[in-house]
Order: C-alpha cells, then structure tokens, then sequence
C-alpha cells in the first residue's frame, strides 16, 4: 500500500444478511474506491454486540459478511479487510475518545434513541458510545473518506467533534473524516413496502438480500405496495410510488426506466408490468453476487488467510497511530 494515497475507512455489522442498502450504500462504493485510496474496511462485530448479546450466530455472520464483501467485488489483496476485534488498538481508542464525548450529546443520537426504544431491556453503556466506538475505527487510521449510508451522517459528525475536541487538547493528530459517496449525495435505499429504509434485522419481507433466491426476490418485489395509477398527466408520485422507480434506478437499464417514467406521466402505466421488469432485473443483479457469495463463504481456509492478512495491516496501521495517540496524550513516561 502507498502511504501517499487518501485513506478510506468504513465497516459492517455483522448483524443479518446484506441487503441492496449495504450494497448501494456502501460496497458499491468501497470496491470503486480500492482502485484510487488506500483502503481499511471491516466487519465490526464489537458493534454489533451492543444491540446482539447472543453471539451463537456471530462466526457464521462474520464469515458472511467477508464472503459476500469479496462476492461484490472486494479485492482482499489491494485493501484491508479485517475483523473489529483482532485489531485491539481500536479498544484503547475507544477509551481515550470516551473521556471527550459527554454524556449529553451521546443521549441525543438518533440511532441511540431508536435501539433504546426497540431494546427497553438492554440499554448499555456500549448502545450509548457506539459513535465513540465508530469513531476510534475511522480514525485509528487516520482515514479521511467514509463511504457510508445516509444513516450514519449523524455519526460522522459526532465523529468530527470527537477529532476537533481531541486535537484542540494533545494537538494535531487526527484529520476530520467526512462520509462519502462519489462526489454525490449519501444514499438512502428505501423499503418495498414504502415505509423506512431497508434493514439487515427489521422489516425482512421488504428488504432485497444479496442472499434472496430467484423465487424470493420476485415474490418481495410483486408484493411492494402501488395504487390503481395516476389519473391527470405529469402527476406527482406518491412515496411508495417513487421508491420503486427509485430501485428500478439501481438496477434497470435507463431505457427501461424511460418508458416507465413516460407511462407514469401518460397515465398509461401498469404497476404489475412494472413490478414484473423490476424483479426481473433484480434476479439478473443479485444472481450472482449469492452464488459467489455461497462458494467463498464455505471455504473456511480462504476466510481464514483473509482475516489473517486483514488482521496484520490493519494492525501496522493502528500501531502506528497509537503511538502518536500516547505521546500526545502525555502517557510517555520513559
Ligand atoms: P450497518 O451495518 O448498519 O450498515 C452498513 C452500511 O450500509 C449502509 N446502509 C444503507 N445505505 C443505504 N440505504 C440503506 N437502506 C442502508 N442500510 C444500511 C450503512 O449506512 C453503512 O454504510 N455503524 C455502522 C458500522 C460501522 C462503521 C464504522 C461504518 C462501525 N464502524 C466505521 C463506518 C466507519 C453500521 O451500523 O452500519
């Protein structure tokens, strides 16, 4: 790896199977970006202890994760892709940036409040500095692009205060990291059913998984709600209406979406046609990316060598910026 190139950082919890969010969020972007940036992503399976207790899954989905990263078209040999916890200069991280992250502002996160609500029962002191948590994997390698979904913008931010406040106290060390999606606006894949985003653990029947068979993705697709159609040309498109054309914008061909973009303003348009061409462009999509995805994920020697190489220059890194991080902190004492 060249030292000289920007550095990108991002990560997974391995929480559920990927889904087209994941994809079109992040790994879309991550595998455009280890052709130009020096890159480190991960599977943060550290985080994902803080909403799932019971881990009897976990080897299975960090396996997953990884396979289905390469099935995408991740390039284990030109990043780094590693495992959260085998990079234990993450946790220390983590402790310094909890004496700079106050208690208020933790409480206000978004994504804190909404597993709070979902988990009344299990409200830990982990839920509370996850942001704490991401931040430490972003910067322990000093990384100045985050490719990321529209729901972690607010972590970013947090993650940006955590530097200043940092950096304002032991000096320059860190660079504000900022999320990123090719020069575009962050990402927000909507549900079938027109309600929300899609979701590794919640809403599964409208959510499209890179792990969905071909009978599967067409059954979830023809069931996504639409209505009898437009009655006056050029009309506005209800949501649900909108996210399909919206998906369709991921995976059809622009003719494809043309003609029904111009059926919708004609009021000439047929939802279940429509449907019917969404689902068929979803199977040719996801088709083999699951396929590719079942024969690395069965292949337990190559998952191995790749933690194990993730794992050593994910660490070179780390160690380095750790260095700095005591000696800047003052816990250099001979
Ligand atoms: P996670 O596991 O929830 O999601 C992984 C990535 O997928 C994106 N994403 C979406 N993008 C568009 N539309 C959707 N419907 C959608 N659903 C998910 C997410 O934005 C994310 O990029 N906190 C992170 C994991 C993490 C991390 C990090 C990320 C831990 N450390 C350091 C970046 C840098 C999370 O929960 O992602």
């Amino acid at each position: 790896m060249n030292g000289k190139l920007s550095i990108v950082m991002s990560g997974i919890r391995p929480t559920g199977y990927l889904h087209l969010g994941n994809y079109f969020g992040a790994v879309r972007n991550y595998v455009k970006m280890q052709e130009e940036f020096e890159c480190f992503f991960m599977v943060a399976d550290l985080h994902s202890l803080t909403t799932h207790p019971d881990t009897k899954e976990l080897k299975l989905n960090v396996q997953r994760v990884l396979a289905e990263n390469v099935a995408c078209g991740l390039d284990p040999d030109k990043v780094a892709l590693y495992c959260q916890s085998h990079v234990h200069e993450t946790a220390e991280l983590y402790l310094y940036l909890n004496m700079l992250a106050y208690k208020g502002e933790l409480e206000k996160t978004v994504t804190f409040k909404d597993k709070a609500r979902q988990h009344p029962d299990n409200v830990n002191a982990g839920l509370l500095t996850y942001p704490v948590l991401q931040t430490a994997d972003i910067i322990l390698h000093r990384a100045i692009y985050v490719p990321v979904g529209k729901d972690q913008e607010q972590h970013l931010e947090m993650a940006r205060n955590f530097v200043q406040r940092f950096n304002h106290r032991y000096g320059e060390i860190f660079p504000e990291p900022q999320a990123f999606n090719f020069g575009e606006e962050l990402i927000k894949v909507p549900s079938l059913d027109g309600a929300g985003k899609m979701s590794k653990s919640e809403n599964q029947y409208a959510t499209l998984y890179l792990s969905d068979d071909d009978e599967m993705i067409r059954k979830k697709v023809m069931k996504a709600k639409t209505d009898s159609g437009p009655t006056e040309p050029n009309s506005a498109k209800p949501d649900y209406i909108a996210n399909i054309f919206q998906l369709m914008q991921l995976v059809s061909s622009p003719d494809t979406i043309q003609q029904f973009e111009a059926d919708y303003d004609n009021c000439r348009i047929r939802y279940g046609d429509m449907k019917k061409q969404l689902a068929e462009d979803m199977v040719q999509f996801i088709a083999p990316i699951r396929e590719k995805a079942e024969s690395i994920r069965t292949d337990e020697k190559y998952l191995r060598e790749l933690m194990e190489k993730g794992e050593e220059k994910a660490r070179q890194s780390a160690r380095s910026t750790i260095e700095l991080v005591r000696e800047a902190i003052g816990l250099n004492y001979y």
